[in-house]
């Protein structure tokens, strides 16, 4: 069982996958951290700018999940990166990645190559990103898209800084936010879409618990249907 939820920066789909692969005893794969570890590798290797060179290293990149640890490592060439991937100055230039067809192409092939792993050994997998129920698992058992109200999407960057201590400005943010969602639906590869046939959930008045709640409905109602 393959579980896709795709949706921009803010719709909760992070958290809610997390959640919703710990109810149904499957690994969490985020590929956001794919392109960030990429993007990380292009900084520290001085690449940034060069898209033949980001390209040409993705191939030899090793990027590898933990998911014995809670929360998952993220190893990259054998280090874990899960903190420093995160940095603003990462999330900065994570788009030199996103947007280059050579590592959407090489990272598109590790997803499903992952999901089929994890099919086999775990029985399944949440996968979490952009394209996955369009491009990368098109034949996913069940695919969501969860979205929410830009300035709802802005108050909840505000609350996870200002729990890191960072005091931020909403409309900064949330041109920041309008900013990415912008250049992940313009991609020309693997741009942000909702499959037409991902189950959309707006997730703006809703608290995590309830977004998983009516994931794992859809997903346990799904596999007793499947069963009879
Ligand atoms: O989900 P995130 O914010 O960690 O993703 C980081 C960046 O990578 C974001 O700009 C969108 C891009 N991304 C993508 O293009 N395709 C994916 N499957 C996942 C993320």
């Amino acid at each position: 069982m393959i579980v896709t939820i795709d949706g921009p920066a803010g719709s909760g789909k992070s958290a809610a996958a997390l959640r919703l692969a710990k109810r149904l005893h499957v690994p969490h794969l985020d590929t956001g951290a794919m392109y960030r570890a990429v993007a990380l590798d292009a900084l520290e290797q001085r690449l940034l700018d060069n898209p033949d060179a980001i390209g040409n290293r993705a191939r030899l990149l090793s990027i590898d999940f933990d998911w014995a640890e809670d929360p998952a490592l993220i190893l990259l060439n054998g280090k874990n990166v899960a903190d420093e991937i995160r940095t603003p100055q990462v999330t900065e230039i994570t788009w030199q990645a996103a947007d280059n067809p050579w590592v959407r192409e090489e990272l598109v092939k590790r997803q499903r190559k992952i999901g089929d792993d994890c099919v086999k050994l775990h029985g399944g997998m949440v996968t979490e990103g952009r394209d996955q129920g369009t491009i990368v698992f098109p034949h996913a058992t069940f695919k969501f898209f969860l979205d929410a109200h830009p300035e709802e999407r802005a108050r909840r960057r505000i609350n996870q800084l200002q729990a890191k201590g960072i005091n931020a400005d909403l409309n900064e943010i949330l041109q920041q936010i309008l900013q990415r969602d912008m250049r992940d639906q313009s991609r020309a590869v693997g741009p942000l879409a909702r499959s037409a046939d991902a189950i959309s959930i707006d997730t703006t008045d809703l608290t995590l618990d309830e977004v998983v709640d009516k994931m794992f409905e859809r997903v346990h109602a799904g596999s007793a249907a499947n069963k009879t």
